[in-house]
C-alpha cells in the first residue's frame, strides 16, 4: 500500500519535473530566437550602419579626388539625394545596403568594401594619355567578360558600361570603375541579361564598385508565404482567397523563369543557389533572381562540375550535381538533376504541402501530388534536356486550371 503510494508520488513528481523542465526549454528556444532574430546586425561582424556608412563615405571621397565615377556618385556624394537607409547583408564580405533614391527604395551593392581591394587595370598605370586604341580596350572587356561568364560573346552583344564616344577628363576614372564592376560576377550577369530578361534585376546606375539595383519584395524562409504579399498590387487587405490566388500567379512565374533560362539563351542558365531568399517579386508578381553569385551558363557549370571523384556526393556543387564516373573517377560534366527540381523542392514544396499555410489554405491534391514528384524526382531522375522538365508543362496545366477555378468561383 505504501510502497504504491511512493510509486504513484515519484511518478507524479517526474511528470511535473519533465513539465517544468520542457516550458523552461521552450521558454529559452523563444527568447534565443527572437533575441537572434532582433540583434541580426550584432553577429553579423560587419554589417553595422556605422561600418556601412564608412564605407560610402570612402567611396565619395574617392569620388571627390577623382579616383573613380558613375552616374549615381553625383546624387550619393554631393546633392545627397541618394541616402543611406540601412544595411542589409554582408555575408562572405558582400555589401548590400538599402538607400533612398529620389524617396524610392533602391538597393546597392559590391563584393568588396573598398575600391581599392579591386584588381586594377594595369594598362591605366602604364599610360597617363587616353591614346589607347578604343579596340583593344574592347577587347580587354570582352575577355574579361568572357573569363567571368565561360562565354564568348557575339559582336552585336553590347558590353556592361562600355560608354563609346569621346573621352572626358574622367576618362580614367571611368575606365577604373568599369573595370571595378566588371571583376563582379553578379554585375556581368544582370548588366547583360537586364535587357533579355524579366526575371533578373535592373541595374539602376554605378558609382565606382558599387551598383544600384531595383529595390523589391524579396523572399524570406521564415516568412508563411516566403513572399509578403501586403505590397502586391490590388492584394492590400489580401484574405485567404486572394493570398492563394497570388500564390499561384507566383508559382506560374516561377514555371516561366524556369522554361525561360532553359530555352532561351544559347545556353542553358543554371541556378546553383536556390533558396527563398534569393528571389524576389515585383508588383506585378514576377519572380526575380536577386542574388546572382551562384548562376552558371552551361560551359561554366560543365567546368565546376567535371571534378575527380571516388563518390557520387563528390559531385555536389550546392544545388547543382552530376554523377560520379567510378571508372575514371571523374564527376560526369553534365548536371543530372535541374532548377526546376530544386524548386520544386526548396520553394514549391513549402507552398503546396498540406497544412503549411494553415488550414485557410489548401491546394488541390494532384497539384501536391505532381510537387511532391517533381521534388523527389531529383532522387531517381538522370536529366536530359526533355526528362524531368516534364514536369514543367504539367505543374504548369494543374497551377492554371487550380487559378481559373478560383476566379470562376468569383464570377
Ligand atoms: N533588390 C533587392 N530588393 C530587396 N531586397 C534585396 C535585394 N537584393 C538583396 N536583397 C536582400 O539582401 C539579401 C542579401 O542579398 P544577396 O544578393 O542574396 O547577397 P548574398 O550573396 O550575400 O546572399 C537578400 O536575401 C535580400 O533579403
Ligand atoms: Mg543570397
Amino acid at each position: 500500500m505504501t510502497a504504491s503510494l511512493f510509486k504513484r508520488l515519484r511518478f507524479r513528481i517526474c511528470r511535473r519535473t519533465t513539465f517544468w523542465f520542457l516550458l523552461l526549454w521552450v521558454a529559452c528556444w523563444i527568447f534565443v530566437s527572437t533575441f537572434l532574430l532582433v540583434h541580426r546586425n550584432v553577429f553579423s561582424e560587419h554589417c553595422t550602419d556605422e561600418k556601412s556608412k564608412r564605407i560610402l563615405a570612402r567611396l565619395c571621397q574617392d569620388y571627390l579626388e577623382g579616383t573613380l565615377t558613375g552616374d549615381l556618385c553625383e546624387d550619393l556624394c554631393v546633392a545627397q539625394k541618394l541616402v543611406y537607409k540601412r544595411c542589409l547583408y554582408c555575408d562572405r564580405g558582400k555589401k548590400v545596403i538599402q538607400a533612398d533614391w529620389h524617396g524610392h527604395p533602391t538597393i546597392l551593392k559590391s563584393k568588396h568594401d573598398f575600391f581599392s581591394s579591386y584588381q586594377r587595370l594595369s594598362l591605366l598605370g602604364e599610360t597617363d594619355n587616353q591614346d589607347l586604341p578604343e579596340a583593344e580596350l574592347l577587347l580587354l572587356v570582352a575577355v574579361e567578360v568572357k573569363n567571368v561568364l565561360g562565354l564568348d560573346l557575339s559582336n552585336s552583344t553590347s558590353l556592361p558600361l562600355w560608354t563609346e564616344g569621346g573621352r572626358s577628363p574622367y576618362w580614367k576614372a571611368q575606365m577604373s570603375s568599369m573595370w571595378s564592376l566588371l571583376q563582379q560576377e553578379e554585375y556581368v550577369y544582370f548588366s547583360l541579361l537586364q535587357d533579355v530578361s524579366k526575371h533578373v534585376l535592373h541595374v539602376v546606375g554605378t558609382c565606382g564598385h558599387f551598383y544600384a539595383v531595383e529595390y523589391l519584395t524579396a523572399g524570406h524562409a521564415w516568412h508563411q508565404t516566403i513572399f509578403s504579399l501586403e505590397n502586391v498590387d490590388g492584394l492590400r487587405f489580401a484574405g485567404g482567397k486572394n493570398k492563394k490566388k497570388a500564390i499561384y500567379d507566383i508559382a506560374l512565374s516561377f514555371l516561366d523563369m524556369v522554361n525561360h533560362f532553359e530555352n532561351d539563351f544559347s545556353h542553358r542558365l543554371h541556378l546553383c543557389d536556390i533558396k527563398p531568399e534569393n528571389f524576389a517579386i515585383r508588383k506585378d508578381l514576377t519572380v526575380v533572381v536577386i542574388d546572382m553569385d551562384m548562376v552558371f551558363f552551361e560551359p561554366k557549370m560543365r567546368d565546376i562540375l567535371e571534378q575527380n571523384c571516388t563518390q557520387d556526393e563528390d559531385c555536389n556543387f550546392f544545388d547543382c550535381f552530376s554523377k560520379c564516373d567510378l571508372r575514371i573517377n571523374k564527376c560526369g560534366a553534365e548536371r543530372s538533376n535541374n532548377n526546376l527540381q530544386v524548386i520544386c523542392d526548396k520553394i514549391f514544396r513549402r507552398w503546396f504541402s498540406p497544412g503549411i499555410l494553415g488550414s485557410s489554405i489548401s491546394f488541390p491534391p494532384q497539384l501536391r501530388k505532381t510537387v511532391h514528384s517533381c521534388a523527389e524526382s531529383k532522387r531517381t531522375y538522370i536529366s536530359s534536356r526533355g526528362g524531368p522538365l516534364a514536369f514543367l508543362s504539367e505543374l504548369h496545366n494543374l497551377l492554371q486550371v487550380s487559378r481559373r477555378a478560383l476566379q470562376q468561383e468569383d464570377d
